[in-house]
């Protein structure tokens, strides 16, 4: 099967009908769904933000994967801004993935809760308080207690489960809620029903493998797991800086969601483009720093955001989440 090929071999429903959960869904979702109730009762707004790429494995007792490409820096920055900007976030990231905070160093799989400690602790040595720099990001770093809450996925499996489930227990808020789908998901997968059980033997020369397409989880995400009243934000990866528009518009027409953001891979970390429907862009006051409406296709707004490439104190997410916040206030409140 192409890639380009837009049949899919598994609809979402016959996916989740034939693939197994993954081991823990339900302990994982006891936790999210206490976590929204929380929320809910303070009357927070909650974003999903999912992060990092996603493995295909290609024999059941795994030796060899196939993976997507993504260190994930967009989605732990942007986890950041939006505690800072006030929002609960449930982090759902591939395992060992870069996590909000912890994202400046690298020695530890939880090291969120090792700032929160550093924090508190007179005696630790001034080497291990390394990037909690100011009294500003320790504050930050303090009130995000409560209200982050990080899940783990592996493989596209493992993802497309989690994110059935979590969004489902999310949409019971409504319009308050906002999914902002930074992950990197493999297009194909094996079934497990096609899996050899053991190690593939590389005796028989070339290896041929035939993978089915994962379903488009956009459609149902957006009409059945969401109530259709989520702020639904996806990512649009390019490598072909052409194709850019042209894909982000076909993916907001195909899935009716809110936002698409497009990325170049080279040029992601300092420009990019957010693709809505023109009844839903953004008030003329955002905090976009260069802003282009283009004409070709009158039903699409596309607003651009960019920062100076050279300016290492700039993080290009904070303005997209700028953006997001002002454009889901808005939608809250009917627009
Ligand atoms: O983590 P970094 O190194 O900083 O990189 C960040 C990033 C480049 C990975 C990120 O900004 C990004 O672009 N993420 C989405 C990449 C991607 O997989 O795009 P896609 O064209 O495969 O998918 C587009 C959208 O469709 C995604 O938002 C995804 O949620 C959705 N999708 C994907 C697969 C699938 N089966 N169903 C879907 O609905």
């Amino acid at each position: 099967m192409s890639a380009s090929d837009e049949s899919s071999s598994f609809s979402a429903e016959s996916y989740f009908s034939t693939q197994p959960p993954p081991a823990g869904l339900e302990q994982d979702i006891a936790g999210v769904k206490q976590f929204v109730q929380r929320q809910a009762s303070s009357g927070r707004n909650v974003v999903l933000v999912t992060s990092g790429g996603t493995t295909v494995p290609l024999e059941l007792n795994v030796v060899r994967f196939l993976d997507n490409f993504s260190a994930g820096t967009r989605g732990a920055t942007s986890a950041e801004y939006f505690l800072k900007a006030g929002y609960a976030v449930i982090f759902m990231h591939r395992q060992f993935s870069l996590q909000p905070f912890s994202r400046h160093y690298s020695h530890s799989t939880n090291p969120f809760l090792d700032f929160l400690e550093i924090e508190t602790s007179e005696t630790s040595s001034p080497s291990s308080q390394i990037r909690v720099t100011s009294e500003k990001e320790r504050s930050s770093i303090r009130s995000a207690a409560g209200t982050l809450h990080t899940l783990t996925f592996v493989t596209v499996n493992d993802y497309l489960w989690l994110l059935r489930a979590v969004s489902k227990e999310l949409s019971v808020l409504r319009r308050k809620a906002m999914y902002y789908l930074a992950a990197a998901v493999s297009d194909f997968f094996l079934p497990r029903q096609k899996m050899s059980e053991h190690k593939i033997q590389s005796g028989k020369g070339s290896l041929h493998i035939e993978m089915d397409q994962v379903p488009k989880i956009l459609k149902p995400m957006v009409d059945d797991w969401t109530g259709k009243d989520g702020y639904i934000v996806s990512f649009k990866l390019e490598t072909d800086q052409t194709l850019l528009i042209p894909k982000a518009q076909t993916s907001l027409q195909r899935y009716g969601h809110q936002i698409v953001i497009g990325n170049d891979l080279n040029r992601r970390k300092f420009e990019v483009v957010f693709i809505s429907w023109k009844a839903h862009s953004a008030s003329t006051s955002t905090p976009i720093k260069v802003k282009e409406v283009l004409e070709e296709d009158s039903r699409f707004a596309e607003s651009w955001i960019r920062i100076d490439p050279h300016d290492n104190n700039k993080e290009i997410e904070e303005d997209i989440i700028a953006e997001l916040v002002t454009r889901h206030e808005a939608w809250i409140n009917g627009g």
